[in-house]
């Protein structure tokens, strides 16, 4: 069960904006989600932590319904979308920005034809609104005038800023990020981190941050979760996590292996 921790920022009922309820997903054998519940509000950005093979990214693709679990339920708002059809899935799917781990921009397209392929995709912009859209998205994230470049000839920080470019050229209300500042250095990472504030300010969008980054999670995030062995072992803000009372939450903040993740070493 997640821990109730006295400092949480509490909101009411209607302001949910994803919902888990009791969510259990298995591949095979193995148990990913073992009754998951977890309610993400309007308005908060939302860390979710946890070591290599947690679950972070299987979380993330319940909310999008790329997966659906084997029981249990994912709410949008008000709206139960785990049992949904790729039809009805898509005006929800409109208002989720999804920065997947590997940032994946069609590489035989344009920078400017990656961001605009969500816009054309709806079809509910002009053209000139898609190309005013593409060069403000572009702005935002410190690309400006790179609507003509290829991804190929982009750094890894530069992708990851496209990419996100594309995750909220639709305007959504929520915006997942899975691990969006691996593979990057120091700097760039935190340009990452910037650009979260920065969004999560001007455009009023929540935020879901999957990361085993813990600078990354304490700079951007109002709540911190740890998910570790199919639950939530954590569920409180920052300086709650700093004091959390678990051993396991104290050693992955500090980075510490323990006795089991050794023999784990040994064994591979
Ligand atoms: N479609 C799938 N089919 C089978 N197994 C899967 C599938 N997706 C994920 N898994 C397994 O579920 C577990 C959790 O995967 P997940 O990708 O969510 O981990 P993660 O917490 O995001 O890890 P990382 O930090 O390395 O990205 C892993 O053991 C993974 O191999
Ligand atoms: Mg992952």
């Amino acid at each position: 069960m997640a821990d109730t921790p006295a400092t949480t920022e509490r909101h009411s009922p209607t302001d949910s904006l994803i919902r888990f309820e009791n969510v259990h997903k298995r591949f095979g054998s193995l148990v990913v989600l073992n009754g998951i519940s977890i309610d993400f509000s309007v308005g908060q950005t939302a860390v979710v932590l946890g070591p290599s093979g947690t679950g972070k990214s299987v979380l993330l693709k319940h909310i999008v319904g790329l997966l659906s679990p084997d029981s249990g339920q994912v709410f949008f708002r008000d709206t139960r979308i785990d049992n949904l059809t790729e039809r009805q899935l898509e005006p929800i799917r409109k208002r989720i920005g999804f920065l997947f781990q590997l940032s994946a921009l069609f590489d035989s397209m344009t920078v400017g034809e990656n961001i605009s392929f969500p816009l054309r995709e709806h079809g509910i912009l002009s053209r000139s609104e898609i190309r005013d859209r593409v060069a403000e998205r572009l702005a935002m994230v410190g690309m400006e005038n790179s609507e003509k470049k290829m991804p190929g000839e982009l750094s890894g920080g530069q992708r990851k800023r496209v990419a996100l470019a594309r995750a909220i050229a639709l305007n959504p209300d929520v915006v997942l990020y899975d691990e969006p500042t691996t593979g990057l250095d120091p700097i760039r990472s935190d340009v990452i981190n910037e650009l979260i504030l920065k969004l999560h300010e001007e455009l009023k969008v929540s935020a879901i941050v999957v990361t085993h980054d813990m600078a990354s999670a304490f700079k951007v995030g109002d709540r911190l979760i740890m998910l570790m062995g199919g639950s939530i072992i954590a569920d409180c803000d920052p300086d709650g996590l700093r004091a959390h009372p678990d051993p396991r939450v104290q050693r992955f903040i500090a980075g510490r292996a323990d006795e089991e993740d050794l023999r784990a070493l040994h064994r591979l």
